[in-house]
C-alpha cells in the first residue's frame, strides 16, 4: 500500500481516510444504470484504487441500481482492514434513470439494509442523507429523515452520519439533532457555491466531500484552466484536482473514473502544486 497519497489524510469521526478517494457512480453503465460494459475492467479500476492505497471509496445502492455496490463487493471482499465505504440514502431509481426521493423512514430503513446486503457488511462505515433532487439542494425539513438514520446508528448499523446537496439551513438542522462527519455537495473550480460553507465545515472539523470534482457528465473545460494546465504541462483534470487538495484541508476527493489509466494519471496530479498566479488565474473561472 502506497503510504503518501496526495493531500495525506482526514478523520471522519474515529475512521481515517486517504484524502484522495474514489468515486465509484461511474462504474455502473450508461446514465448510472444497469451493469457496466466492461465488467472485468470496473473490478480492476477498484483493486487498482486500493492497491494504490485509497481508502475511501464513495457509493450508493442507487448507482446501477445496487450494480456498483456488488462490484465493490465482487472486486474487494473481504475489505481491508483500512478500507471505508462511504454510501448514500435518500434516492431510488425509476425506470426511466430518474432520481426520485425516497426519504420516508421505511424508504431509509430499507435502502440502509440493501447497502449493508449488497455490500456484504454488518455496519456501514458513513451513510450520507441525500436531499434536494438533480437541479441541486432544494428548501425542505430534515428532521425526520435524519432522526430515522439517528436510530439506525443507534442499532449499530452505521458509524457515522453526513449529508449530501444540502442546503446551509439543512445542515444546521440535522447537526441539532446528532454530530455529523461530512457534508458532500457539488464543488469543483466553476461551481462554487458553497465557499463560505467549506470554511465554517473546516472550523468544526467536519469533512466537505465534492460531487463532480471534474464536472461529472459534463466535463470541465475552460481557457483558464487549459491556459494554467499548459503552463504547468499537465492535464486540466489534474489542475482540477489540486486545486481542490490546496482550497482546503476539509475538502476529500472522490473523482470517479472507469479507467486504471485515469486513476493513476489523477492521483500523479493531484500533488501537483499551484502557485499565487496558477490560483489567480484559476479564481476567474468561479461561478
Ligand atoms: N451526492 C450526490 O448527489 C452525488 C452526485 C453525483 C456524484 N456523486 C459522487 O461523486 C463521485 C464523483 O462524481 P462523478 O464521477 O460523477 O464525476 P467527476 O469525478 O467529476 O468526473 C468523472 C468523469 O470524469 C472522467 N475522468 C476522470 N478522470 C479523467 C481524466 N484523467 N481524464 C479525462 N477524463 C477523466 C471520467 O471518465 P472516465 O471513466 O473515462 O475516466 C468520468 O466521466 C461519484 O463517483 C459519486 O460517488 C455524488
Amino acid at each position: 500500500m502506497s503510504p503518501s497519497l496526495p493531500g495525506g489524510t482526514w478523520t471522519l469521526g474515529d475512521l481515517t481516510v486517504t484524502r484522495f478517494g474514489y468515486g465509484a457512480m461511474q462504474l455502473a453503465g450508461p446514465w448510472v444504470m444497469g451493469p457496466p460494459a466492461d465488467h472485468d475492467g470496473a473490478l480492476a479500476v477498484l483493486r487498482e484504487a486500493v492497491e494504490l492505497g485509497i481508502t475511501h471509496i464513495d457509493t450508493a445502492d442507487a448507482y446501477g441500481p445496487r450494480i456498483t455496490n456488488q462490484l465493490i463487493r465482487e472486486a474487494l471482499h473481504p475489505y481491508p482492514e483500512s478500507l471505508r465505504i462511504a454510501t448514500k440514502v435518500g434516492a431510488i431509481r425509476d425506470e426511466r434513470g430518474g432520481w426520485p426521493p425516497a426519504r420516508r423512514p421505511d424508504d431509509l430503513r430499507r435502502a440502509v439494509h440493501e447497502n449493508l446486503e449488497t455490500l456484504g457488511l454488518e455496519v456501514l462505515d458513513l451513510v450520507n442523507l441525500r436531499l434536494g433532487n438533480a437541479e441541486g439542494p432544494q428548501p425542505e425539513p430534515v428532521a425526520e429523515a435524519f432522526e430515522t438514520l439517528v436510530d439506525l446508528q443507534r442499532q449499530g448499523l452505521i458509524r457515522h452520519l453526513g449529508v449530501s446537496n444540502a442546503t446551509p439551513e439543512q445542515i444546521t438542522e440535522a447537526q441539532a439533532i446528532a454530530p455529523i462527519v461530512c457534508v458532500q455537495n457539488m464543488y469543483n473550480l466553476a461551481h462554487r457555491h458553497d465557499d463560505e460553507l467549506i470554511d465554517e465545515l473546516a472550523e468544526k472539523n467536519i469533512a466537505y466531500v465534492p460531487f463532480f470534482p471534474l464536472g461529472g457528465f459534463t466535463p470541465l473545460q475552460s481557457s483558464a484552466l487549459s491556459a494554467v494546465a499548459a503552463r504547468l504541462d499537465t492535464t486540466p483534470m489534474s489542475v482540477a484536482l489540486a486545486w481542490l487538495l490546496q482550497r482546503s484541508p476539509n475538502i476529500l476527493l472522490i473523482p470517479g473514473t472507469s479507467s486504471t489509466a485515469h486513476l493513476r494519471e489523477n492521483i500523479a496530479g493531484a500533488g501537483l502544486s499551484l502557485g499565487d498566479e496558477d490560483l489567480a488565474e484559476l479564481d476567474k473561472i468561479a461561478g
